[in-house]
């Protein structure tokens, strides 16, 4: 599977441009940290980018989001290591992660939301003058992006991470695409 291809397919099934935005993130931290790790950027990057494929599908229903996204990477073209990640991505199936791709995707998803939320409360609501700090700050203040989960995010421990170069990593992943982000 090209990125062409899983782009096109998230065309056909995904209106919501925010939700796209997030995707489009994911998969540029999942590019960094395969690129930190020493794993395959494109595997990574591709798992990212097509993780919430089954959202609108789906319509947000818990119970079959990412069992759906599974069977349909798979018919793209993922391989099963792919297709697994983005299976227990979604908490609910209690499937337990095994792989390091299962565990970056898992921690990675809700960082783009902390970082997306920390960079709309700044004046210019831009990513470009964010810095790694205040993004920190924001993870320890529970009350700010309350939905956001932080044990989620606190899990890059799983992958060899300390949190504040799991966050910056991100940040800067990030803001090399403000532009694609809208942000
Ligand atoms: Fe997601």
């Amino acid at each position: 599977m090209t990125r062409k291809e899983a782009l096109n397919s998230i065309k056909a099934n995904v209106e919501n441009e925010n939700l796209v935005k997030h995707m489009l993130a994911t998969e540029v931290i999942m590019r960094a940290l395969a690129r930190r790790l020493g794993e395959g950027e494109e595997e990574w990057g591709l798992t990212g980018l097509l993780h919430d494929i089954d959202m609108e599908l789906t319509e947000g229903n818990m119970a079959t989001h990412s069992k759906l996204g599974a069977d349909l990477v798979t018919e793209l073209g993922a391989s099963e290591v792919m297709a697994h990640a983005i299976l227990c991505h979604n908490e609910t199936h209690g499937i337990p992660l095994k792989t390091k791709l299962d565990k970056a995707l898992f921690c990675v998803d809700p960082l783009t939301g902390l970082i997306i939320a920390a960079a709309l409360v700044r004046p210019d609501k831009k990513l470009a003058g964010l810095e790694a700090k205040s993004v920190k700050k924001r993870f320890k203040e529970k009350s700010f992006a309350a939905g956001v989960d932080r044990q989620q995010i606190a899990q890059c421990s799983e992958i060899g991470l300390e949190l504040g170069e799991f966050i910056e990593l991100g940040l800067v992943a990030m803001q090399g695409i403000a532009k694609e982000l809208g942000l």
